[in-house]
């Protein structure tokens, strides 16, 4: 089989009929940004299902906007928390937290491969536009997109929550029993002191029945983040085009952009000369040059005072831009979003940079990327210093980046020596 087969072979395994797992085991629901990557990557290939993937994520979207960060669709014993301890509120059981907003900017680009989809297109813009109000109205910090808890940056155990974990007293969580570590290495998942606090988040959360105003007052973690700044600002840039192509007034989306571009640079730390995360409660940024950071291309920031940072991020490593800074005291080439490089950042960050003209940074991800899937398969993320795949297997998003970029004119260099010379 091509790797082009073996793409689509991975998304229709993981095809659950209207929606579309991460990957098989490990995470046995829909979640939001995986699910916006599948929907783009079947377009490739079957637009019909790529679009109807987009609508049932849509219909788990709450009452107040929220579009939540897991639909539990069928509830399945295999994953640890489920929606008897989530509790969400809305339609579908689900999750009380969201995720990046790349949906958006996945729909234009499906719009622009399948435009005969723009009847579909039409019916969800009004959904995401309250999506991305309910940022804009609970999530804001000076202009910059906070998040509630680590889960919803989708960058779940990456240093930049550190200090504001230390902040939590998660003594009185209770027994549980994870099943993540039963289906991977320990070593590659986040810690029992992580989960402690994740959970106690979870459970702060729903103690306010997932109230976002009783909820700002009583929880000790709120992050402005880099990730969800940039995605929102990408997004909301996303939506004025399709609006305006559909007759839709734009003029507060104009506005949102504005103020998610004084947000953004509220984010930039001269110290580390890139884009940081910053704990609201503290006051303080955390310090931390991550894949995160290389997002503001992707948000139409054209920002060259970025790119000396990121280029001696890829530069200390064979493969991929790295998680987490390969120089930081806390990086770990396989521990999840504690260094590992993981296709998707790496297509928004390169995707990005080459939209802006950074071509040769951004095409330099792009060849790396296709080179681990090229050697090591469709994995969840990758050891950015040899290519050890690590994580889950089979993974969905993985796929839909071979078939929505890293893969373009891949097939017949199966073979050179695409690898980049370390410098
Ligand atoms: C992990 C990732 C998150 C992703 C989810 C499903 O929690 O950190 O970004 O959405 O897995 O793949």
């Amino acid at each position: 089989m091509t790797l082009d087969e073996q793409a689509r072979d991975v998304l229709r395994k993981n095809d659950k009929g209207g929606y579309t797992l991460p990957t098989h085991g490990l995470y046995p629901y829909q979640w939001n940004w995986d699910s916006a990557f599948a929907a783009w990557g079947f377009t490739t290939f079957d637009p019909d299902r790529g679009w109807t993937e987009l609508e049932t994520l849509m219909s788990g979207q709450w009452e107040d906007g929220m579009l939540p960060h897991i639909l539990f669709h069928r509830v399945d014993p295999g994953y640890f928390p489920g929606p008897d301890v989530w509790q969400g509120r809305g339609p579908i059981p689900s999750s009380g937290i969201s995720q990046p907003p790349v949906a958006a900017t996945f729909m234009a680009k499906m719009l622009a491969m399948d435009p005969s989809g723009e009847p579909r297109a039409r019916a969800i813009w009004p959904k995401l536009n309250a999506w991305h109000r309910w940022f804009m109205d609970w999530r804001l910090d000076r202009g910059a997109v906070c998040v509630t808890h680590p889960w919803e940056a989708g960058r779940d155990n990456a240093p930049d929550w550190d200090g504001a974990m230390k902040a939590i007293n998660a003594d009185d969580v209770g027994d549980y029993t994870r099943r993540d570590t039963s289906h991977v290495d320990p070593a590659m998942r986040p810690t029992k002191y992580d989960y402690d606090r994740y959970l106690k988040l979870v459970q702060l959360g729903v103690s306010v029945n997932w109230d976002q105003s009783k909820l700002r007052d009583i929880n000790p973690f709120r992050v402005a983040d880099p990730t969800m700044t940039f995605t929102l600002l990408r997004a909301q840039r996303d939506m004025a085009a399709m609006g305006r192509r559909f007759g839709e007034g734009v003029s507060e989306i104009e506005g949102w952009i504005e103020i998610l571009e004084a947000g953004a640079e509220t984010l930039w730390n001269p110290e580390i000369a890139g884009y940081d995360s910053r704990d609201v409660h503290a006051g303080t940024f955390n310090g931390v040059l991550s894949n995160a950071s290389a997002l503001c291309w992707y948000a139409g920031l054209n920002d060259d005072r970025a790119l000396p940072a990121i280029a001696g991020m890829l530069n200390a490593t064979r493969y991929g831009l790295a998680s987490y800074d390969p120089e930081g005291e806390e990086f770990e080439p396989l521990r999840y979003w504690r260094g590992p490089t993981w296709p998707i950042m790496s297509y928004l960050v390169g995707s990005g940079m080459e939209e802006q003209g950074v071509t040769d940074l951004g095409t330099r991800i792009r060849d790396d990327t296709a080179r681990l899937m090229e050697l090591n398969g469709f994995a969840e993320y990758y050891s950015p210093l040899d290519g050890t795949p690590a994580g889950g297997e089979t993974f969905t998003w993985t796929a839909a980046v071979w078939l929505g970029w890293a893969g373009d004119n891949r097939e017949n260099q199966l073979g050179d020596a695409g690898c980049r010379q370390s410098n």
